[in-house]
C-alpha cells in the first residue's frame, strides 16, 4: 500500500514525524537507488527498499514480541513512576504503538506478548477465544485431589464471581506445593484469587505458555525476541 515516506519511516522506530521529516529533507533517506528529499512522497514499503543513513529499513507493519517478564516490572504501556515491560525493549524493537497483549501482576514472571496489532491482541484476550494460559504456581500449603476437583468444577471467587473450569495439576516431587494451572480467562489476579478460594496463598507465579506457544527457555528474565510466523499461529492452536 502506498503511504507517505515520512509516515513509513516514523512508524518503524522511535523518531517523531518531525525528526523524520528533517532527516528526509537533509538527504539521509533513499528510496530504491534515488535520494528522496520530499517527506510527502508516496511509496509502498512492501515493494521498495528504503534506506536511512545507508541502512535498509526492515519494514514490518506489525511486531510480535515474546518477553520473559521479570518480577517488579509493570505489564502496562506507560507508568509515570515504575518501569514497564516496554522500557525493557531494545532500541531495535521500539515502536510508539506497542502494548502488552494481556496483563501479568507486578510480581508475576514469565511469558508476555507485546505487539502493535490490535486484532491479534483482541483475538488472544477475548473471553470467547478460550485461548489457554498455563501458569506454574508455588503455594504456601499443599494441594491435592480436592482442590484439583474444585478447579475442574469452576472456582467461585470470594466476591462471588464464578470462574470457568480450570485444570490444576500437582507437579511431581513438589510435595503438593508446586502446581501447574490452565485457565482460559483473564480476570484480575485470577490465579491468586482461585487459590485463595481454596485457602492457599500463591508465593510465586510464572506464566509458561499462551495457547500452544511456550515461553522460550533460552530467554533470560527481562529478555525478549520476535515471534516466528509458526509461533504466532501456535498461540491460537491450543484452545479449550
Ligand atoms: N493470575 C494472577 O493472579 N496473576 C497474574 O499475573 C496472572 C494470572
Amino acid at each position: 500500500m502506498q503511504q507517505r515516506l515520512d509516515k513509513i519511516v516514523a512508524s518503524q522506530g522511535t523518531l517523531s514525524r518531525s525528526e523524520v521529516k528533517r532527516a528526509i529533507r537533509s538527504g539521509r533517506v533513499m528510496v530504491g537507488d534515488r535520494l528522496c528529499l520530499d517527506p510527502s512522497q508516496k511509496c509502498d514499503p512492501e515493494q521498495s527498499v528504503i534506506c536511512v543513513d545507508g541502512a535498509p529499513l526492515a519494514y514490518r507493519a506489525f511486531l510480535y514480541i515474546m518477553m520473559n517478564k521479570p518480577a517488579g516490572i509493570l505489564c502496562v504501556s506507560r507508568d509515570p513512576k515504575a518501569p514497564t515491560v516496554l522500557d525493557l525493549l531494545p532500541d531495535s524493537l521500539r515502536r510508539k504503538e506497542l502494548f502488552p497483549a494481556g496483563r501479568l501482576d507486578k510480581d508475576t514472571v514469565g511469558l508476555v506478548i507485546i505487539t502493535n496489532d490490535g486484532v491479534f491482541a483482541h483475538r488472544l484476550l477475548s473471553p470467547t477465544g478460550h485461548v489457554v494460559k498455563r501458569y506454574q504456581a508455588r503455594l504456601d500449603a499443599p494441594v491435592g485431589v480436592r482442590e484439583t476437583e474444585a478447579f475442574a468444577a469452576g472456582i467461585v471467587l470470594a466476591d462471588g464471581t464464578r470462574c470457568r473450569p480450570a485444570v490444576l495439576r500437582v507437579l511431581p516431587q513438589g510435595e503438593g506445593l508446586r502446581t501447574e494451572v490452565e485457565i482460559t480467562e483473564g480476570k484480575y489476579h485470577q490465579v491468586r484469587r482461585m487459590f485463595g478460594a481454596v485457602g492457599r496463598r500463591v508465593l510465586a507465579l510464572k506464566r509458561c505458555a499462551i495457547g500452544g506457544l511456550p515461553l522460550d527457555p533460552d530467554l533470560t528474565e527481562g529478555a525478549c525476541r520476535e515471534l516466528s510466523e509458526a509461533e504466532k499461529r501456535a498461540v491460537f492452536e491450543m484452545r479449550e
